[in-house]
């Protein structure tokens, strides 16, 4: 057993006794009722179930929960799908998202916000030119699976929000 506590969208959980094979993905699902996190191949295969670390450095990365111990996020920051929005107001890219019709049966959805959300933020540090943009994008994006095949429109999604605050994520043209 581990006593696990855990920062999940800037609120801190526990400290909780879990056993050291209880999933990160239980932990949030069946635990703690965020049920917003999937849980799709079970293999480290799809990243439906990721979410977000962010690191004491600053950084921040996704990971897949399914296969990782909730012991394992003992001490660490995360965020999911559910602290995007803020007082009631969708993020930039979940409108994205849904302008674009992203999403299907919407499984795959959460882990690609975690993931563009870390993507965005990389890019208000360290902004890439234009003509890096479409392989800077699809380069974040691979990896998670989308059995409804919405890529190209979680891709064009991702790409507008990007697009519409240039200033920050690109660098200047010359
Ligand atoms: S459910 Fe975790 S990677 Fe597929
Ligand atoms: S929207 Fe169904 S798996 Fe992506």
């Amino acid at each position: 057993m581990t006593t696990l506590v855990v920062t999940i969208n800037g609120r801190t959980h526990g400290p909780a006794e879990v056993r050291d094979d209880l999933s990160m993905n239980d932990f949030l699902r069946e635990f703690l009722g965020m049920t917003g996190t999937k849980f799709g191949c079970g293999a480290a295969q799809c990243l439906s179930c990721a979410v977000i670390v962010d690191e004491p450095d600053g950084t921040s990365h996704t990971s897949p929960t399914c296969v990782v111990p909730a012991a394992s996020f003992n001490g660490k920051t995360i965020r999911t799908v559910e602290g995007h929005a803020k007082d009631g107001k969708l993020s930039p890219l979940q409108k994205a998202f849904i302008e674009h019709f992203a999403f299907q049966c919407g499984y795959c959805t959460a882990g690609f916000l975690n993931e563009s959300q870390v993507l965005l933020e990389r890019l208000a540090k360290t902004p890439v030119a234009r003509e890096e943009l479409e392989g800077t994008i699809a380069a974040a994006l691979d990896g998670h699976l989308c059995r409804c095949t919405g890529y190209i429109k979680y891709h064009e999604a991702v790409r507008d929000v990007i697009l519409a605050d240039a200033n920050r994520y690109l660098l200047a043209s010359k």
